[in-house]
């Protein structure tokens, strides 16, 4: 027995757990399903607990995380943060981080942020504060995606950075002490607005950033549950720099975005009973729910509570008969991680969904859009592609068929999610893209699913 931050444990548990290397494109073969039922929870929400790990890091003290993401996506802030002098250990789904306080330790290597563009946006940030140059890069995937939307304003702050052609990783950034902006974000994204607030904490003056449309709200209540005071509305929130950070101990709220595919999948058969506890409720983040009741299931969210700011809660599902819907604006940008899935399960509704204002999911871990749209061709449905967007008719049959994740988690469980209901076997190539988010995904899904 080895004495761990979380009490005495088992010491062959008690050891740093690295990165697991990405595994081969792995096939997996998913069999149509005659009903969806049973309970559940979910591993930690992939936003939170970047947040809440990157956070704990530059905070005084000992950070305790319960029910941290399993994914590999947040496996690779953890390793980012080693490299910069920050100590953690992982103990089952519970991390200890050891503050390192704000200052961290230059890296003696390139921050390989891997398929994560949570990692690598939210980090520049901190990244941004720091008297020393470092270098971030990750896979071909994120290296495609763009970063002029970090890079742009935390010059402004006089951050000094370089980047490959067009804005992408890798990137250099030489920081140091930064003045506050007010600023104003161009592209609804909530992983620019943490990397702004983050920022922030390190700048002289009160940085200010306003976003077009409201997105998730992770960064603010991470940033209060630390022990920083902002300035909040609606659309525009406010950190004054130099604000010291005090470690926590949560238990991160289950992943929203991992339950949509349950959800959804519920969704596909009429006498579903679907019970998820622990689910992090964030009305920023479940417009999906909304969505879903208005296509025709009924949905009771029990058991409600408050966990460091975020809504935590039970939600219950019964199946019905999924109608139609049209997700545009701000709708759009509220469901954006959602989308793959509600696209997927469009076919199957009586009227169809088309999904407008959605450019930005030409920029995600693949192009969604075109993922999609290729993904429900194959299995015999009838898509018109736009620019920003998709519309589905409903009422359509579906056949099995072979699929490809073209490397992207969402993809390759939403489309587990389409062959549910398809007639014959559905083979999806490269589904361990799946560890990304939620590595245990398949397995869960299996264990719902009656034939
Ligand atoms: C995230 C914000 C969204 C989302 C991503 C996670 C976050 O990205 O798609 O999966 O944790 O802030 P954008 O900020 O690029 O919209």
């Amino acid at each position: 027995m080895q004495a761990c931050p979380f009490g005495t444990v088992p010491s062959a548990t008690c050891s740093a757990i690295l990165k697991e290397p990405m595994p081969d494109k792995k096939s997996v073969v998913i069999r149509p399903a005659k009903g969806f039922t049973g309970s559940m929870s979910l591993p930690g929400d992939k936003s939170i607990s970047h947040r809440y790990a990157m956070l704990g890091a530059i905070a005084e003290g000992l950070t305790k995380l319960e029910n941290f993401s399993t994914g590999a996506d947040c496996a690779s802030t953890l390793e980012c943060l080693k490299t910069l002098g920050v100590k953690w250990e992982r103990i089952g789904d519970a991390v200890a981080i050891y503050g390192h306080g704000p200052k961290l330790k230059a890296p003696d290597a390139p921050l390989d942020c891997g398929n994560s563009g949570s990692t690598i946006r939210m980090l520049s940030g901190i990244l941004a504060g720091q008297k020393f140059t470092s270098e971030l890069t990750g896979d071909d995937s994120l290296r495609r995606r763009p970063m002029a939307r970090i890079i742009e304003p935390l010059e402004m702050m006089g951050a000094k950075t370089t980047a490959a052609d067009g804005g992408r990783a890798p990137l250099s950034i030489s920081g140091g002490r930064l003045k506050a902006i007010d600023y104003k974000l161009s592209v609804a994204s909530a992983q620019v607005k943490t990397s702004l607030l983050f920022a922030g904490l390190y700048a002289d003056g009160t940085t200010r950033v306003a976003e077009p449309i409201q997105t998730r709200d992770h960064g603010e209540h991470a940033l209060e549950a630390f022990g920083a005071q902002l300035e909040r509305r609606m659309k525009d929130v406010s950190v004054a720099g130099g604000q010291k950070l005090h470690a926590i101990e949560a238990t991160i709220p289950g992943d929203f975005s991992s339950a949509a595919f349950f959800l959804c999948a519920a969704g596909l058969f009429p006498e579903s009973q679907l019970t998820i506890s622990g689910l992090l409720l964030n009305p920023t983040r479940t417009r999906l729910l909304d969505f879903l009741i208005g296509l025709g299931l009924r949905i009771t969210p029990t058991d409600l509570r408050e966990q460091h700011g975020e809504l935590v809660g039970m939600v219950q599902v019964q199946g019905g008969v999924l109608k139609g819907a049209r997700v545009v604006g701000e709708d759009t940008a509220a469901l954006i991680d959602e989308i793959p899935v509600l696209a997927a399960i469009a076919p199957y509704t009586s009227e169809g969904i088309e999904i407008r204002d959605a450019r930005e999911l030409r920029v995600k871990e693949s192009d969604r859009i075109a993922s999609v749209a290729t993904n429900l061709r194959a299995m015999g449905a009838k898509v018109e592609e736009f620019e920003d967007g998709l519309r589905i008719p409903g009422g359509q049959k579906l056949h099995g068929a072979k699929l490809d994740s073209f490397g992207d988690h969402r993809i390759a469980m939403a489309f587990a999610v389409a062959a549910l209901r398809a007639e014959g076997n559905t083979e999806i190539t490269g589904a361990d893209a799946a560890v990304i988010s939620y590595p245990e995904f398949f397995n869960a899904l299996e264990g719902l699913v009656q034939r």
